[in-house]
């Protein structure tokens, strides 16, 4: 199967080489009229073929296009991914966004293609638009992101102690998956998970939440219950499994302590390691009816001293934050109330 894609690969390459030579660059674009927006480019990026449809795109003339180079047409961003990938022969699909003459940004899939014809190299490269796409996804995300929120601030009013608990928390994970330098989309998904990580203290009673003394141990058994009532109310929810694995193993401990499976070390993904030490030391730096707050570097302390709870290279990160002050900025200061 493997043969007989590369097979018509090279027949198709083969194809274009004889398109180019007997028709010319703007041959080939009239002969891949199939194509949604396509263009033909100098294996230095100039353009000097292009589709009605991809000029439209990029709301230029064809002619304007042709003086263009194709770093000119794509966002800022994303030049420096351009000028690599046209320092290699790769061709796999990849993501992009092209920037149109007045300005507004297009999110496009680009398909490349690379033949040679009469000795010279030269790329032929597909673009679809999925902007609308992208849109539609970006404010069904922003409208999830809201409704956890709204759903986060509603929990923390029932117990002034921990307001605030929940988003100080993902500001600290953030925080240490950019240090650990993860990719953005799993950035933002620690980022909903940690926003969520208690949703299931809605099914704590206020009175053991806001109890002013130590918790009995049947009370604590009730409180440990808020992973499995959180993972219970998001579970029919239509995100990703990170997400859900953040709201039910973020109590999980490194060497096995933690609750409610008691899962080890490869068993808990990163992301949920991330938040598990963000909430951690939000939790001891953070006032409680029966104790008084902490500063960040105390409770670095108290957790270097069961430092095996937690996932090395997380913590390690996390005190450098709190080495460096990375982490004392303004959206920081409610500790200090
Ligand atoms: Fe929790
Ligand atoms: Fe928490």
């Amino acid at each position: 199967m493997e043969l007989a894609t590369e097979r018509n690969s090279d027949q198709f390459e083969s194809f274009l080489q004889k398109l180019l030579v007997c028709e010319g660059a703007e041959g080939v674009i009239n002969c891949l009229s199939f194509l949604f927006g396509s263009f033909v480019l100098t294996c230095e990026g100039k353009v000097i073929a292009c589709s009605h449809s991809f000029a439209e795109m990029t709301g230029y003339a064809r002619t304007e296009l042709y003086s263009m180079n194709a770093r000119d047409l794509i966002a800022e961003d994303f030049r420096s991914d351009l000028h690599n990938r046209l320092s290699t022969d790769v061709t796999e699909r990849y993501n992009s966004q092209l920037m149109t003459k007045s300005g507004t940004l297009r999110h496009v899939i680009i398909s490349p293609r690379i033949f040679s014809a009469n000795g010279t190299k030269f790329r032929l490269a597909e673009f679809i638009d999925q902007t609308d796409i992208v849109n539609y996804q970006q404010a069904q995300t922003a409208m999830f992101h809201d409704t956890a929120s709204a759903l986060t601030c509603a929990i923390e009013q029932r117990d002034p102690y921990t307001n605030g608990h929940m988003s100080r928390t993902t500001q600290l994970s953030i925080k240490i998956a950019r240090l650990m330098q993860l990719d953005q989309h799993t950035t933002d998904l620690i980022s909903l998970g940690a926003s969520l990580h208690d949703i299931g203290k809605i099914s704590v009673p206020i009175e053991i939440l806001n109890k002013p003394s130590k918790l009995e141990p049947y009370e604590w058994e009730v409180v440990k219950q808020h992973p499995i009532k959180g993972y219970k109310i998001i579970a029919g929810v239509n995100c990703e499994k990170l997400v859900k694995d953040i709201v039910l193993l973020h109590h999980e401990n490194q060497d096995g302590s933690g609750y409610p499976y008691g899962l080890q070390k490869d068993e808990i993904p990163l992301g949920v390691a991330i938040v598990t030490v963000a909430d951690c030391l939000e939790a001891i730096a953070g006032v409680r009816p029966y104790r008084r707050a902490y500063s960040f570097e105390d409770a670095i302390a108290i957790m270097q001293q069961e430092t095996f709870k937690f996932h090395p290279e997380v913590f390690s990160v996390m005190r450098h934050l709190v080495k460096s002050g990375d982490i004392k900025g303004t959206e920081f200061s409610a500790f200090n109330d």
